[in-house]
This record gives structure tokens, C-alpha cells and sequence, in this order.
């Protein structure tokens, strides 16, 4: 009789013929951007997982383990957090804050799809995506890689992407193993500063952190990836309470814990808790981590630990059959170990995907401001200026994790696939408009060289459509700003072309919230575009031209200058007004969550709350007020009156996407479940508390914005 180590009885007859040194190197995700390595680290160290390696390689390397013992195949991860992006040639979505401006689950559940089959065609089956992190701080350099500040956007879109990766079951042949990160509270450190300190509290980290991914694993998410931070002293990657108690024993996950990179090496130096990378690794292992990611290769280390009774042998039996229950499951111990990778075209250059990317951006963009609808461009606009370097810069355009930004994947998405925001518009405009373009400065210039230049050129035109923004240097890991305002050369510019009275469209092509008041008071119309992806001019020339009306709303607030951080909307009451104001500041943000506008307008009335017994039931009439049809996104929130616990001065709890016809209007209803109805109490449950709620209806969540009715429950 073999032991027990998983339910699936294949696992554990495997597991009795492996011995320690083979179990270990299942337990590491090793980075080998050299296959003469990476053979070595399999045919010496049993190693069972590598990050960063792709198409023939993954081939080659799977060649070499199913040549090895017992033949286990590899685990191949990437980040293909929006898009197969490292794979030249692949399709590259918006950056998930952009995907989540569209308020679109079903678009994310179709982007997650398609990534996957893209990924698997090129050998890997394992995606670090999506990301749960909350945007809490816009300082952090990773706010573009989140769904924005709402925990109810967060899980929907987060448990649509799993959809798209995993839906059709682990072992279809175009299933990925998504992976949710960074656990736990790792977007909240303190200043924004990546990977360091963060400041929660237990109840904190239970009511507002820990529900997405609770909601995810329910939904069969089966990877996790312990985030770099520590939380009140201890690195989460040694937080036994976190990984082991808290997800293990309490809330019953059976999946893995992968580290993120190298968190086992930090802890002895930088986070300087472990004297030796000895003691590091078994602190981890014995915490709850199953994966250690990284670049160096510490199975000796392991084993001796075994060995020598450092650590318990159960531990790294319990890990190993989870890594390969998950690699049996992924169906890699059969037919899908290896992928045809000969004929990509169909699948990479798909035109359907091609597609979607297109969809994706366009419902991402969204109108922050339309005066005396200057937007769409009407007939009488004969010619046009491009001014700006985001105008026509492929690399600001795609974002973080594409091919060239990151040192192991060297190279670009080819020029071919990708439309900027110039190629957009040169094409939509053809042969009857005149279109010059100008930078005018680069993104982080101090001043713009030739003024004259732009002012004779913004003169010359009928229209400025001017493209500002960041670089890929201002956003990601290790790229944290103190200060969110545009660069002095780029606002110089918006100067000058305000100052020639020529009609002025700004369309800001960057990776999260910047403070712009000045940018947004002198331009007629504003556009945000996120990083839009490879079709991102495509979709902002049809907004520009108003061949489709814009749809997207802001996931996440824009502040007025980062002295007003935070200004997400979901905040807790103070005293002396909520939020407590600055002196010198508004006390609102300069364009809130849920904001954004289209080609027409709507107008709400009737707002009816009724108890229903699970719950409340609201329903509002909308109607389109405008002359064009149009989308809007219908927003409920939720303020719990009196409550024994502070909370939030109001929360999303429902939504809806409503087309609405010229004239149209439509009653919209809404199920609120009492769960939604709940608070985390200070005792750490989650309950529901009688007495009354104030329910906000509207197309934001600014209080002018919003229709209000109180109800008591009980
Ligand atoms: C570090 C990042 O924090 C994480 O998001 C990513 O998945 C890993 N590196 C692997 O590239």
C-alpha cells in the first residue's frame, strides 16, 4: 500500500517511487533564459517548473524531463496579464485597468480565452494572472496592472478571467491554470511603495482583502502567489497564520502557493527576518508555500533540511502532490504535454482575436469631459493636428508585460500589428482630411523646444487632437512616483494650444490616474485611453469620429494632485466631512469611480427600493434623454445608516450595461443580495446589522450623480 499524499491514487503511486531530491524539485519555479541550463537543472535537480521560456524551448525542455525517471512533465508559467504578450506577434489587450473601464465581465471571461489559447500553443499552461490587488495608493507603480478600487469589480472581473483561462476545465486543450495574486493586501504598503510594509489590520485583511480571493478559489482558482510584502512585521511568504491557517484550515484551499520572485532569497536580504537562505526556505515551506519562484536553485538546501530534521518530510510530500495534482490535472501528463508549435498563424495572428483586442480598447476609452460637443468630429472639421510622442509611441501604447520590456524577452511586438493613436486617426481620416502630426516634446520633457512650431501648427488646424500621458518607465515594479502631474514640457504644450483657441481634444494615453486639472480645464474634450493595446488607435480614431459612441467608465478616481491621496470612493467617515477635507484641496476628486461620458444623455427617475426577503430589490427608469443612442452604466450603492463599525460612506453593489435607443427608457432592476447588506464587525464575522440603508442609484458614484431613498430592514 502507497501512502496517501492526494486523492488521485495515480499521484501517490508516483509519489512512493520518487525519493526526496526528486520531490524537492517539483517544489521550485526556476528562471531559465538558457535551455543548456534548464536541461541541467531537470537532469540533475529534477526541477518541475520554469517561468519565461516559450515556444520550442518549453518543447525541448519537456523532451529532456520526459526522458527523466519518472517522466513528470514541466509546469510552464508566463505573465500574460493582458495578452500572450511576451510572444512576438501575439495579441495584446489593454492593461487590466483599462479592461476593467469597460465595466464588461463578459469581454474579460472572452480576453481571458483567447490568451489562453495563445498561450498554449506556445507550450505554457500557466498564466500569473489576474491580479486582485485593490488600487489604494495611486503612487504605486502597479496600478495599472489592478481592476481599479472596488472590491465588487475586483472578484466579478477577476472570476470572469478565470472563466476565459480555466472554464472549460483544466485538462481542455485550451485550458490555462490562472494564478491570483499578490496575497494578501500587497497594493496597500505603506506610500506606495512597492514590497514594503503594509499597514492592516486582521479585519482589514479579512473584510476587504481576503473576499476576492475567497470568492476565486470557490470558483476552482487552484494557484495563488504570495506577495512580497509583510504585513505588521512578518513577510506574508513566512505567514504560517496567512497560508496555512487562515487558507488552509479555515477557508479549505487545496491549491498551491507559488512565491513571487525570489521572496525566499529576500527574506534574508532585504527583509533581513532570516540569517540564512537555510533558514528563509524552511520558514517558507513550513508556512504553507509550495512553490518557491525565483532564479536560484536551493534543492540541496531542502533536502538537507529533510535530512537533517530540520523540516518535516510531510511537508514537502503534502507540496509535491499538490504541485503534480495540479500538472495531472492540467492533463501534461498526457497528450497536452507537448503542443504542435509549427503552424502558429491560425491561432496567434487570428484575425478573431485581432478583433477582440479592438473591442477591448474600444470599450476601455473613456470620456472624461465633452464641452459644447466637440467630440465626435463633425463635417466641418477639414484639417487636424496629432500633437504629442504618446500620439505615436507603440511601446507607452502596449504597457507593462509585452515583449522588449522585460529582460528576457528582448525584442517588440512587430509595427505591423499595432495602430497608435496617429495611425487611428490617419486612416479613419483618408483622403478628405488634411492630418500633420507633431510631437511637440517627449512624455517626460521639461519644456517643448520649438513653441513656435506648435502654435503655428495648432493655428494651421481646425482641430488639436493632443496625446499626453507617461512612459513605461513611470508605471510598474519599482517605478513608484511621488508626484502624479504631467511633465512641465507636456503641460507647456496644452498651454500653448489653449492659447490658440483652436478646438482642443486630449487624449491621454498612461498607465493609471495622473493629476491633471489643468490639462482637463483647458481641453474641450478628454479621452482617457489607459494602455490601450495593439488596437488602441483603431478604437480611439471610432470614438473620435463618433463611429461608436464611448461606453467606458472609470474603475478607479482621479485625483485633483496627489496631496489628496487617497481619493477612492469607498472611504470610511471622519469627522469634519467625509473624506476630511484638505484646506487647499476639493474635497471631491477631480473625475470619481463610475464616471465617464458618452455621445448622448440619460436622465433617472422613479428610483423604487422594495424588501424582498433575501434581500432588496431596486428599480429605476432610464431613459435617453439625448439625440443619440448610447450605453450607460447603471450603478448601485449601498450606505449601511448606523452600524456598529465604521463604513464605507457608500459601496457598489450592482450594475448593469444598458443600451438605450433614442427616446428609449427602460425600467432597470436590481437583486441586492443581504449578503451585500453585510458588515465585517469588529468581533471578525461578517453580519448583517437591522436598521436603515441609504440606496444610491446613478451613473456615478458623485452624490450629484446619484438618486437616493432610505429603507429600514430588519
Ligand atoms: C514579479 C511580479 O510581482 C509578479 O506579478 C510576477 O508574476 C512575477 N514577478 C513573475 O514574473
Amino acid at each position: 500500500m502507497t501512502d496517501s499524499y492526494s486523492t488521485n491514487p495515480d499521484i501517490n503511486t508516483l509519489m512512493s517511487q520518487m525519493n526526496l531530491a526528486e520531490k524537492v524539485g517539483q517544489l521550485f519555479v526556476l528562471s531559465a533564459h538558457d535551455v543548456v541550463i534548464a536541461k541541467k537543472w531537470i537532469e540533475v535537480k529534477h526541477i518541475g517548473s520554469f517561468i519565461n521560456l516559450l515556444g520550442e524551448q518549453t518543447q525541448e525542455l519537456q523532451a529532456v524531463a520526459s526522458q527523466s525517471v519518472h517522466k513528470i512533465p514541466l509546469l510552464m508559467c508566463i505573465d500574460a496579464v493582458h495578452g500572450h504578450a511576451f510572444w512576438e506577434g501575439a495579441t495584446v489587450f489593454p492593461s487590466q485597468l483599462g479592461l476593467s473601464s469597460t465595466w464588461n465581465a463578459d469581454l474579460m471571461r472572452q480576453v481571458g480565452e483567447v490568451t489562453a489559447k495563445e498561450m498554449v500553443a506556445t507550450g505554457v499552461h500557466w498564466n500569473f494572472s489576474p491580479v486582485l490587488d485593490m488600487a489604494r495608493d495611486l503612487r504605486w507603480g502597479r496600478i495599472g496592472e489592478t481592476f481599479g478600487e472596488d472590491p465588487l469589480l475586483i472578484q466579478t472581473f477577476a472570476a470572469a478571467m478565470l472563466e476565459g483561462y480555466q472554464g472549460q476545465g483544466l485538462h481542455h486543450p485550451e485550458s490555462v491554470l490562472a494564478c491570483a495574486k499578490h496575497f494578501l493586501g500587497y497594493s496597500e504598503t505603506v506610500g506606495g511603495r512597492d514590497s514594503s510594509e503594509g499597514e492592516h489590520t486582521e479585519r482589514k485583511l479579512r473584510g476587504l482583502y481576503l473576499p476576492s480571493f475567497q470568492h476565486l478559489i470557490e470558483q476552482g482558482c487552484l494557484s495563488i502567489m504570495v506577495g512580497y510584502h509583510a504585513i505588521d512585521g512578518t513577510p506574508c511568504t513566512i505567514n504560517k497564520w496567512l497560508l496555512t491557517d487562515l487558507m488552509r484550515d479555515e477557508l479549505g484551499y487545496k491549491g498551491v502557493f507559488v512565491t513571487d520572485w525570489d521572496n525566499v532569497e529576500r527574506l534574508h536580504t532585504e527583509q533581513m527576518v532570516c540569517a540564512s537562505i537555510k533558514e528563509a526556505v524552511r520558514l517558507a515551506l513550513e508556512a504553507g508555500v509550495d512553490l518557491i519562484m525565483g532564479t536560484e536553485d536551493y534543492t540541496d538546501i531542502v533536502c538537507d533540511l529533510v535530512q537533517t530534521g530540520q523540516l518535516s518530510s510531510d511537508i514537502i510530500n503534502a507540496a509535491c502532490a499538490r504541485v503534480l495534482d495540479i500538472k495531472w490535472q492540467l492533463g501534461l501528463f498526457d497528450e497536452r504535454r507537448t503542443t504542435d508549435i509549427a503552424d502558429l498563424a491560425p491561432i496567434i495572428r487570428s484575425e478573431q482575436h485581432r478583433e477582440l483586442a479592438l473591442e477591448a480598447a474600444y470599450q476601455s476609452c473613456v470620456l472624461l469631459k465633452n464641452e459644447e460637443r466637440t467630440l465626435p468630429i463633425g463635417d466641418k472639421i477639414r484639417r487636424i493636428a496629432v500633437i504629442g510622442a504618446n500620439a505615436n509611441d507603440p511601446e507607452a501604447q502596449l504597457g507593462d508585460w509585452v515583449l522588449g520590456t522585460f529582460p528576457f524577452h528582448v525584442g517588440a511586438q512587430p509595427d505591423e500589428n499595432i495602430t497608435t493613436i496617429l495611425d487611428g486617426i490617419q486612416q479613419r481620416a483618408g483622403q478628405s482630411l488634411d492630418v500633420k502630426y507633431l510631437k511637440g516634446c517627449e512624455v517626460d520633457a521639461t519644456n517643448v523646444s520649438d513653441p513656435e512650431e506648435v502654435t503655428e501648427l495648432a493655428k494651421w488646424a481646425d482641430m488639436v487632437i493632443l496625446v499626453l500621458g507617461d512612459t513605461l518607465a513611470q508605471n510598474g515594479e519599482m517605478c513608484d512616483r511621488a508626484d502624479l502631474d504631467l511633465s512641465a514640457g507636456q503641460l507647456e504644450l496644452c498651454q500653448l494650444i489653449s492659447d490658440t483657441q483652436t478646438p482642443l481634444v486630449t487624449v491621454l494615453i498612461n498607465g493609471k490616474p495622473l493629476s491633471i486639472p489643468e490639462v482637463a480645464q483647458q481641453s474641450d474634450a478628454l479621452l482617457e485611453a489607459w494602455n490601450p493595446g495593439a488596437k488602441g488607435g483603431q478604437a480611439v480614431a471610432q470614438i473620435l469620429f463618433g463611429d461608436r459612441p464611448p461606453v467606458g467608465r472609470l474603475s478607479i478616481s482621479f485625483p485633483y494632485h496627489v496631496g489628496q491621496l487617497p481619493v477612492y470612493y469607498n472611504q470610511l467617515p471622519g469627522w469634519h466631512g467625509t473624506p476630511p477635507k484638505y484646506i487647499d484641496l476639493p474635497n471631491e476628486p477631480l473625475f470619481p469611480f463610475g464616471y465617464g461620458l458618452t455621445y448622448t444623455t440619460f436622465e433617472y427617475t422613479n428610483l423604487r427600493v422594495t424588501e424582498v426577503s433575501d434581500g432588496l430589490k431596486v428599480q429605476v427608469d432610464v431613459a435617453n434623454s439625448g439625440e443619440q443612442s448610447g450605453t450607460e452604466v447603471v450603478q448601485v450603492y449601498i450606505n449601511d445608516v448606523y452600524t456598529s463599525v465604521t463604513t464605507p460612506v457608500k459601496q457598489l453593489v450592482g450594475y448593469q450595461r444598458v443600451l438605450l435607443a433614442v427616446g428609449e427608457c427602460k425600467q432597470v432592476e436590481f437583486h441586492i443580495d443581504k449578503c451585500a447588506l453585510q458588515l465585517f464587525t469588529a468581533q471578525g464575522q461578517w453580519e448583517f446589522e437591522a436598521g436603515e440603508f441609504e440606496v444610491m442609484v446613478g451613473g456615478s458614484s458623485s452624490d450629484a450623480d446619484l438618486h437616493k431613498q432610505r429603507i429600514y430592514l430588519d
